[in-house]
């Protein structure tokens, strides 16, 4: 918990606005230093706020390289896949190198899919930023409470997760923490009851994460509340 910093904003559109300001502000921290910009993105509904907003921005794309933290297991043109969501709204209309960006290739099966990226991941780390959502039971990427994966995994096929679909793929928080920044966006009042068991200590997934470069969680007030 030391190591969390929490940082409270009116509200949703504002938690996106600064979600964006720091992504590209860790862009030009990382092109600078090492000519390349390794981002995770997180899936669900609330960065989407944060890539329809990246779509406008500019920044030195050819230099980006996208990575997702966490799959669902349908196929590679179903609405629900994380993936369709962030291309909708900021990848189909970016100038980022299409082979830059690495999808989960969830439509392969968990187990398939998840072995195909920890390759992937395992030549990429450190990350520069790693974005992550948390669900209303305290999960974040795929990582649902009551199960366990192995910690030496970079990424872990996920079977029966509470929240559709379930079958999926995601990242551990041994690759979500090998990263120089991690942001946590949390807004709207559903998630005030799990920020709360969360803040009292409770073993949560999202509370797991326990990152040597610290996590930033920006939550609007109707979450914090
Ligand atoms: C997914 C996720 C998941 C998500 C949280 C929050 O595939 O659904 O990546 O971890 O980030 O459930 O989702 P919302 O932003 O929709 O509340």
């Amino acid at each position: 918990m030391d190591s969390v910093r929490w940082q409270v904003f009116p509200d949703a559109a504002t938690v996106a606005g600064e979600t964006v300001r720091r992504v590209l502000a860790g862009a030009e921290r990382a092109i600078a230093a090492r000519g390349a910009f390794h981002l995770v993105l997180a899936g669900g509904s609330t960065p989407e706020r944060a890539y329809r907003l990246l779509a406008d921005c500019d920044s030195n794309w050819a230099h980006w390289h996208i990575y997702l933290g966490d799959e669902r297991c349908l196929p590679a043109d179903d609405p629900e896949r994380n993936s369709l969501m962030i291309a909708r709204a900021w990848l189909d209309s970016s100038p980022v190198p299409g082979e830059n960006i690495h999808w989960i290739p969830a439509e392969r099966g968990a187990e398939q899919g998840a072995s195909d990226y920890q390759a992937i991941i395992q030549a990429v780390l450190p990350f520069d930023l790693v974005l992550l959502g948390m669900g209303e039971d305290g999960h974040t990427a795929s990582l649902f409470p009551g199960q366990h994966h192995d910690p030496t995994r970079l990424v872990v096929p996920v079977h029966n997760a509470p929240k559709p679909p379930p079958e999926r793929i995601s990242l551990t928080v041994t690759a979500l923490c090998q990263t120089r920044e991690l942001l946590l966006l949390v807004t709207g009042a559903g998630k005030n009851p799990a920020l709360r068991r969360w803040r009292s200590g409770e073993p949560l997934p999202v509370a797991t994460l326990e990152c040597e470069a610290g996590v930033d969680v920006l939550l609007d007030q109707a979450a914090a509340a």
